[in-house]
């Protein structure tokens, strides 16, 4: 029986000498070289960070369960949408460009990642709080996560570089007006909704497939802060987002939101009128309705930050039969890169951890390396083999593929017939905000641009706005020509 420690021990498991006074050579002595508890001690603390994510830095989340409460199997056959089934989940909830002391109520889209630990792998869903997003293409990803970031002399956000991009991606201004608009700043995270953005492929028992879009509706009521309100807690409390989604699970209040799907029958994809893989657009709801399929609720707080919300990895590439991704491009350039910086940010073997591990057996080729610890024993490792490991053997179509042909190319969606950069985001303005909430754009572009930005950068801005809508283009000018619109509260500064 193994015997308690009265005290603390060292990794080894052997009572720790002292946490309070290193081994020295009389009392006012040297400090030695073989107090290897002391030695341990320095040597870890040197090592215990890991990097933080490249973007999506700060952040939090919580445990809970995903409920399945409609037949969706018409659709899928994903065990996790099978009518009935509860399936275990993790949420983390983030800003983007800010690093991991940042305050929460930045100006900022949130992340909205979720990983169900289903019982036919892991499934994530690494969404964001809008259901657009500022580019196209995955090669201008990290292009636009730098302007959104840092200069490189100062060190200081920059309003300038970022309406520089912004202008020169003209695609990104469905996604900037829903970030300057009134729903661009939540109150708490359990106050917004969640959406995955993409569009992905369901396939149903019998192999036929359709396009999905996911909407995550918070049961909470959406509500939003105003610039003043944000400027004041992003002082008062860096980690308002954080702690609110805390407190609530442990005071028992245990968010949660409806998941509703929109589904568009495979075929119809080539003829929309835009292309529905275009992440800077939404399908029309009068189009393709929302059809409800259950609820995720959150109850239980991580145990230990670190091990359960920093290490945790989530990745758009980790689907399970019946979910498949889409010709998105940037969902194809999300596939590899997610596990790709978490090898780099938690190490080779993160796929180990607690946190990540399905809770299913896992039977990877995937071997050895730093930190290795799972293993197959003196099981073959590779493939063909005649022992008695088995393998997959899958040939012909994929099921969860679609058809593609064509000379190699470099180039934009050009095949339907609604496929601008102008369109949604006008629509977003003018029929759908009031006109109080027009008001509070024009007032957030304009101070936002009064920020610093600098011609011509600030021309192009303008004849961004006047082709979202030209009144709102015409407004937001006006105000920056008379320097009166109210200074942001983002904390990105003039330089
Ligand atoms: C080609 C485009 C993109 C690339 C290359 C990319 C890359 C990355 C990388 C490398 C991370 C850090 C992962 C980690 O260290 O664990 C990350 C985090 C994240 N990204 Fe992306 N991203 C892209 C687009 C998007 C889009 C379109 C969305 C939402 C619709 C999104 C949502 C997120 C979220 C929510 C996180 C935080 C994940 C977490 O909570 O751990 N990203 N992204």
């Amino acid at each position: 029986m193994a015997k308690q420690p009265t005290g603390s021990t060292m990794s080894t498991g052997a009572p720790a000498p002292s946490d309070r006074n290193s081994l020295t050579v009389g009392p006012n002595g040297p400090v030695l070289l073989h107090d290897v508890h002391f030695l341990e001690q320095m040597a870890h603390f040197n090592r215990e960070k890991v990097p933080e994510r490249q973007p999506h830095a700060k952040g939090a989340g919580a445990f809970g369960v995903f409920e399945t409460t409609q037949d969706v199997s018409a659709y899928t056959k994903a065990s996790l949408f099978r009518k009935g089934a509860k399936t275990e989940m993790l949420a983390r909830f983030s800003t983007v460009a800010g690093e991991q002391g940042s305050p929460d109520t930045w100006r900022d889209v949130r992340g909205f990642s979720l990983k169900f630990y289903t019982d036919e792998g892991n499934y994530d869903l690494v969404g964001n709080n809008t259901p657009i997003f500022f580019v196209r293409d995955p090669m201008k990803f990290p292009h636009f996560i730098r302007s959104q970031k840092r200069l490189p002399d100062s060190g200081l956000r920059n309003n300038h570089m970022q309406w520089d991009f912004w202008t020169s991606n003209p695609e990104s201004a469905h996604q900037v007006t829903y970030l300057m608009g009134p729903r661009g700043l939540p109150r708490t995270w359990r106050q917004m909704n969640g959406y995955g953005s993409h569009t992905f492929m369901w396939i149903n028992a019998k192999g036929e497939k359709f396009w999905v879009k996911y909407h995550f509706h918070t049961n909470q009521g959406m509500a939003f802060l105003s610039n003043a309100e944000a400027a004041r807690i992003a002082g008062e409390d860096a980690d308002f987002h954080r702690r609110d989604l805390f407190d609530a699970i442990a005071r028992g209040e245990h968010p949660s939101w409806k998941l509703s799907v929109q589904v568009m029958p495979y075929a119809e994809a080539r003829t929309y009128r835009f292309n529905p893989f275009d992440l800077t657009k939404t399908w029309s709801h009068k189009d393709y309705p929302l059809i409800p399929v259950g609820t995720m609720m959150l109850n239980r707080n991580p145990e230990n930050f670190f091990a359960q919300i920093e290490q945790a990895a989530f990745s758009p590439g980790n689907t399970v039969p019946g979910i498949g991704l889409s010709p998105d491009k940037m969902l194809l350039g999300r596939a590899f890169a997610y596990n790709d910086a978490q090898r780099n940010r938690i190490g080779t073997n993160f796929h180990q951890l607690p946190v990540n591990q399905p809770k299913v057996p896992v039977n990877t080729y995937m071997m050895d390396g730093q930190m290795n610890y799972h293993h197959t024993g003196a099981a073959p490792v590779y493939v063909p083999n005649s022992g008695e490991r088995s393998w997959a053997d899958e040939t012909g179509p994929a099921e969860d593929g679609w058809e593609a042909d064509g000379a190699l190319v470099r180039s934009a969606y050009t095949l339907h017939a609604e496929d601008d950069d102008f369109g949604q985001p006008g629509t977003l303005v003018r029929e759908v905000m009031d006109d109080a909430e027009r008001d509070k754009l024009v007032d957030q572009v304009a101070g936002s641009l009064l920020g610093g930005v600098r011609s011509p950068v600030l021309e192009r801005a303008f004849d961004y706005w006047k082709s979202v809508d030209p009144e709102t283009g015409r407004r937001i000018e006006e105000k920056v020509r008379a320097g009166s619109a109210p200074r942001p509260a983002e904390g990105m500064g003039e330089s």
